[in-house]
């Protein structure tokens, strides 16, 4: 992969000074480091030398351990729609905590939410619940190889889906596996086509995310989501949309937004309102295959599944997630891609943009490729992050930008700010003599 060139002692220089803004963060993480495999416990969210230790987020603001605050443009791996602490969530929280967290039977909350869902998203007829979005993910495997008696499914290569073993094929070096993973190309109409034509009659469903957002933000050439959806359809395989991310892009989630129909849909991340949760959604004659009056019913367990707590959180946020937010994030994310090309042009430095509604990728370097199987940006792209950080600014390691619906007027300004003066760093520490 094509890199900027940088100077030598580019990372060294930004690693010091932002070891000497967060030392409590690097105590911390030395004694996490002896607990957990290097002090973590998920993938997403690590970056060199070590990442922040949170102690508080107040609405756009994440706190640190030094009482550093940063503007959160990653909101938990977009997980919160709402930024932090968000007042109505909070009351709820905590009027709905003292009667407990979850029951073996349903509560007034747990089915309010699952109407509020099938009232909301046109292709929900039915809901389950689950606790994540990997979760919900593989709960859509299991009910389309139920319904349609087919043992394989289809799905994208680079198509991230979470953290369930046939998900990940296509990521991570992980080649097609016969009869039970295909893949196609992202963007690719014609080979998902061709893929259906030659297996159709073992595959149960083809899963798409609607924009590839891990990784490397990619959008889908127009047209592309349709006509996967009728070749699926015509295969009598399931069409399933993975909306975990993209459910932000449109009050009625990225099926509305593209025209789509699909016949399972799964959502996690901000759908449980900052809590643990997931939900796979569809129609009614598919997800009946879990009816336990049927009579081989499909099982589906879950202790927490559409716990009280998650209900009241979910909904509450979902409730104010309303088309004037989506248009303010998405105008807001808008401003600030503006801005960050418009000073990238005037520092000479090659910025890639790729963004769609209130989110965005941004790659310094102008060639666009994705990094041999894993989720490492490009080591300029990873300078970036690191010098944001040094300015007040969290976003994704890997370039990825999110707006919450907090993140406006004095936030959004602040954003701004620290994302240009962190350019502006890059910019300095690139080696113009070598380029
Ligand atoms: C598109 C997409 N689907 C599914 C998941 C999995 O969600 P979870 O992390 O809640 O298991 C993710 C997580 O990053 C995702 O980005």
């Amino acid at each position: 992969v094509a890199d900027l060139m940088l100077k030598r002692d580019a990372r060294a220089e930004l690693e010091a000074l932002y070891r000497s803004r967060t030392p409590r963060s690097a105590e911390a993480m030395t004694r996490a480091r002896r607990y957990m495999v290097r002090g973590l416990t998920r993938g997403w969210g690590y970056h060199r030398p070590y990442p922040l230790v949170a102690k508080r987020g107040e609405g756009p603001y994440l706190i640190d351990l030094d009482d550093n605050r940063y503007v959160d443009l990653a909101n938990n791996g977009l997980s919160l729609i709402h930024g932090h602490a968000f007042p109505p969530v909070v009351e709820a929280l905590r009027a709905a905590a003292g009667r407990g967290s979850g029951w073996l039977v349903p509560s007034e909350e747990q089915i309010e939410f699952a109407q509020m869902l099938c009232e909301r998203i046109a292709c929900f007829e039915r809901v389950r619940f689950t606790n994540s979005g990997t979760e919900s993910g593989m709960l859509a495997m299991k009910v389309a190889r139920a319904a349609t008696g087919r043992p394989a499914v289809l799905k994208s290569i680079d198509g991230f889906h979470g953290s369930f073993d046939d998900l990940e094929v296509g990521l991570y070096d992980r080649p097609e596996e016969p009869g039970r993973v295909y893949l196609a190309p992202f963007g690719d109409a014609e080979a998902f086509e061709r893929k259906l034509a030659e297996h159709g009659d073992q595959i149960a469903a083809v899963v798409l995310e609607p924009l590839l957002f891990s990784g490397l933000v990619t959008k889908a050439p127009p047209g592309f989501l349709r006509r996967v959806q009728e070749a699926a359809q015509r295969a009598g395989a399931l069409f399933v949309l993975d909306d975990c991310l993209m459910l932000r892009l449109a009050y009625g989630g990225s099926a509305k937004l593209y025209g789509l129909q699909p016949d399972l849909t799964f959502l996690g991340k901000f759908i449980g309102g900052g809590l643990p949760m997931g939900v796979l959604g569809g129609r009614a004659e598919v997800m009946d295959v879990l009816d336990p009056h049927r009579e081989q019913p499909l099982y589906h367990g879950g202790s927490f599944n559409g716990n009280l707590l998650s209900s009241v959180t979910g909904r509450v946020s979902l409730e104010h997630f309303d088309a004037a937010r989506i248009a303010a994030m998405d105008a807001g994310a808008g401003e600030l891609r503006h801005a960050l090309e418009q000073s990238a042009a005037e520092l000479g430095l090659p910025l890639s943009t790729v963004a769609e509604g209130s989110i965005m990728g941004i790659y310094v370097t102008d060639s666009l490729a994705r990094h041999d199987g894993n989720f490492m940006a490009g080591e300029a792209t990873q300078l970036l992050h690191l010098a944001a950080l040094t300015h007040g600014v969290f976003m994704g390691p890997g370039g990825e930008i999110a707006l919450s619906s907090v993140v406006s007027g004095e936030a959004l300004e602040h954003a701004r700010e620290g994302l240009l003066r962190a350019l502006a760093d890059v910019a300095r520490l690139t080696d113009n003599d070598q380029n």
